[in-house]
């Protein structure tokens, strides 16, 4: 079968290599349909990404259609359509014993520290397997996965509904976030970003209300929709100082910031208004199994609104030519898939 690996930063060899041997009982040979291209593995391209070691085979948001199933799969038959979580855990650490499995100790994430699907087959356990409708295109199947970012994120904080939300960044996580906020009953919801392009999906998307920072500040823009009502919470989804420092400066007392964003450089955060302000602040990372379903059901059912994100699919053999692309048109790209 086919199999891209990077063997060092850039340079991806396309080459043959055997098809997985016997299936234990609770496993699960998939056929690989599409993978998502995201920022993470850009950073892996260039070599910056801190936590992956080369060779690496990429890929950790796909579609797939079930080959082959172990004696003991209960879930899913050959042909179904179906998505899998690539986390590996441990099952013994505390975190993973209490169920907050998504920070496993000793996590290990398919495509970055564990190969991923970049190839032709590809065996997951059942427990990570999402089962897909037949409606679900494969493009909408390997969005599950930064949909599924998104419905845990929005799960962090104290319920969303009735809550004016500020989600800043536009890009496709800041954009399923926003969506998931609204699945979530928030009240008002408003996406920023420097992007004309990115905001224009986000209102493809059903998120109304947009704002470029580059154009109106973001004190002015958050007046002028909120007015006296301010918003309680924020979701920081562009990874930057400032994009941080807004959120906190002009969140109402005691609001909530959920944190998405990897930054690049540490930020540097204002201790001393966060504590006086009484401000509560949440990581998040990644999702449980039960974010995976949501997101796959909430996209089959249309709530979850997918078409506008897609910018382009490139064959298997021209991966690389993907990341050239990506690289060409900068932020008039959302997601880049790779047709298997
Ligand atoms: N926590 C998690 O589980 C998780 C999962 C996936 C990705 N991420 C991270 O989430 C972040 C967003 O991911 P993405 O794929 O959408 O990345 P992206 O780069 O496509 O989107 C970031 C967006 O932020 C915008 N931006 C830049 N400066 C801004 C500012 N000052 N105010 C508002 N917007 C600004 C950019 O124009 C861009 O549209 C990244 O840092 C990524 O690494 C986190
Ligand atoms: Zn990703
Ligand atoms: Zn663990």
């Amino acid at each position: 079968m086919r199999q891209a690996i990077m063997l060092s930063p850039g340079v991806i060899e396309h080459r043959e290599v055997q098809e997985p041997g016997q299936l234990l009982g609770n496993e699960v040979l998939l056929r690989i349909k599409k993978i998502g291209i995201c920022g993470s593995d850009v950073h892996v391209y260039h070599g910056k990404h801190p936590a992956t070691p080369y060779p690496v085979v990429q890929g950790h948001e796909y579609s797939a259609i079930v080959e082959k199933v172990g004696k003991s799969v209960v879930k899913a038959l050959p042909g179904m359509k179906a998505t899998g979580r690539p986390q590996l855990v441990c099952g013994e650490c505390g975190p993973c014993k209490r169920g907050q499995y998504n920070a496993c100790q000793k996590l290990k994430v398919q495509g970055f520290q564990a190969p991923g699907v970049a190839q032709d087959l590809f065996v997951i356990s059942e427990d990570r397997l999402v089962v897909l409708p037949d409606s679900m295109t494969f493009e909408q199947g390997a969005i599950v996965e930064p949909a599924a970012v998104g419905a845990h994120s929005t799960g962090r904080a104290s319920d969303l509904k009735g809550k004016n939300v500020v989600v800043s960044g536009a890009g496709t996580i800041g954009n399923l976030v926003a969506q998931f906020a609204k699945v979530r009953g928030a009240r008002k919801i408003l996406i920023t970003d420097v992007s004309d392009y990115r905001l224009d999906i986000a209102r493809q998307c059903g998120i109304e209300a947009t704002l470029n920072i580059t154009k109106t500040s973001f004190e002015e823009g958050v007046r002028s929709f909120f007015g006296d009502e301010g918003f309680q919470v924020g979701f920081e989804a562009a990874g930057v100082q400032i994009s941080l420092d807004v959120l906190m400066k002009h969140m109402e007392k005691g609001g909530e910031l959920i944190i998405l964003g990897v930054y690049s450089r540490n930020p540097i955060v204002n201790m001393f208004y966060l504590g006086e302000h009484e401000l509560n602040v949440y990581g998040s990372m990644m999702y449980r199994h039960e974010d995976y379903e949501q997101a796959a059901e909430m996209i089959s059912s249309g709530k979850i609104i997918t078409a506008p994100l897609l910018t382009k699919s490139f064959p298997f053999e021209n991966f690389t030519d993907a990341y050239k692309f990506i690289e060409q048109q900068g932020d008039k790209t959302m997601k880049v898939m790779i047709d298997l």
